[in-house]
């Protein structure tokens, strides 16, 4: 009985995945490394956005030791607007690990590709599935959601027991026979016809089994058991226009945004007139403001960033000193990777040209 209602499961999904293609540039390749470049960019990332910056990278680093062998700062920043950064550094980090430690042999069991660096369960299934036809179902958001309906299971998917109880019935369901083809199916079938808000159950050819449809409850499927919080951070940044010049910095600390660049700023705990407060980095009396920006706002998952933009100009030379600052022209600024919220100002601010 639960067999079967597996086996409809799965031979509906590949029936789909036949008649439903998506054409993805990173279908049908068996090449590892190309596998794994794309799966780490589709990490947290649709495959709209993906897309081009799998593109780019391909065309810039076709093998692994291309992509080991580049400077840190040129990945960053054909990596910029892809958001959680870490990917960026831990992609780079293996290529290196690979191309020297494993003599650039890209690991080809399973558990050997999950022992790299940002590859966790779900990367790890859809490489060795993808790129060695290995029997490991891919397990994540997506799939939760069309599990959850279709067999119409009500356990939090933000808790361990949905963790095992998923990744159990994933690999039950799953055509060994055809792993690729299937994670693939799951991917697509979750991203583009069993969606969060408007999933096309009128026109699914699993409806008649499924659960939610049935039962009226694909609005409240999956089900989770905590409200997410989250914290917001105030980060004033200081646009210090020194002649044609521009004071930035590098984010060195293990905190958002490790490697990206920012123009000198100052956290505070609310929106806060910064020129009271003072700064142990420079004088306030030394610097003319020429405008305060509208408060711009960046959602991250565990975090709202609120920025403001305080420009100021100043006669003096070389206002800023020591190892952090850097002075740099403001026409070099499109050379440096910065966080969203940066870029969206300085895009807005070519218009005025400062
Ligand atoms: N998301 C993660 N991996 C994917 C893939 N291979 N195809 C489509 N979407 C994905
Ligand atoms: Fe998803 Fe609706 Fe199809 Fe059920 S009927 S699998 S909820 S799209």
């Amino acid at each position: 009985m639960e067999e079967d209602k597996n086996l409809y499961f799965q031979k509906k999904i590949l029936d789909w995945f036949a008649t439903h293609h998506r054409p993805l540039p990173w279908k049908g390749v068996r090449n590892p490394y190309i596998i794994w470049l794309s799966e780490i960019i589709l990490q947290q990332t649709t495959v709209a956005q993906g897309t081009a910056y799998f593109e780019k990278f391909r065309q810039h680093y076709p093998s692994v030791s291309d992509l080991a062998n580049a400077p840190s700062d040129d990945v960053m920043k054909l990596w910029e607007g892809l958001g959680y950064y870490s990917r960026a550094r831990n992609l780079h980090a293996t290529a290196k690990h690979i191309a020297t430690e494993l003599n650039g042999a890209f690991p080809t069991t399973y558990e050997g590709i999950l022992t790299l660096k940002g590859v966790g369960p779900y990367t790890a299934a859809a490489i060795a599935s993808f790129a060695y036809d290995l029997p490991h179902a891919v397990v994540d958001g997506n799939v939760y959601r069309v599990l959850s309906r279709f067999f119409g299971i009500e356990t939090p998917i933000d808790t361990t027991e949905a963790k095992h109880q998923f990744a159990a019935l994933a690999d039950a369901v799953l055509d060994k026979s055809r792993p690729a083809d299937f994670n693939q199916a799951m991917m697509d079938f979750g991203a583009t016809h069993c969606t969060p808000a408007t999933p096309k159950c009128v026109q699914c050819p699993l409806k008649t089994e499924c659960v939610a449809f049935k039962e009226d409850k694909v609005a409240v499927l999956p089900k989770k058991s905590k409200k997410m919080v989250r914290k917001t951070r105030f980060f004033n940044y200081l646009v210090i226009n020194e002649n044609d010049g521009v004071y930035i910095q590098k984010r060195t600390e293990k905190d958002i945004w490790q490697d990206l660049y920012e123009f000198p700023m100052i956290e505070t705990d609310e929106l806060a007139d910064i020129l009271r407060g003072g700064s142990e980095f420079v004088d306030f009396q030394k610097l003319t403001l020429v405008k305060q920006s509208q408060p711009y706002q960046q959602l991250l998952t565990h975090q709202k960033i609120v920025a403001v933009f305080w420009e100021f100009s100043t006669s003096q030379a070389d206002i800023l000193r020591g190892e952090v600052f850097q002075k740099i022209r403001r026409e070099d600024l499109k050379n440096f990777a910065f966080p969203k919220i940066i870029d969206i100002y300085l895009k807005e601010k070519v218009l005025t040209l400062f």
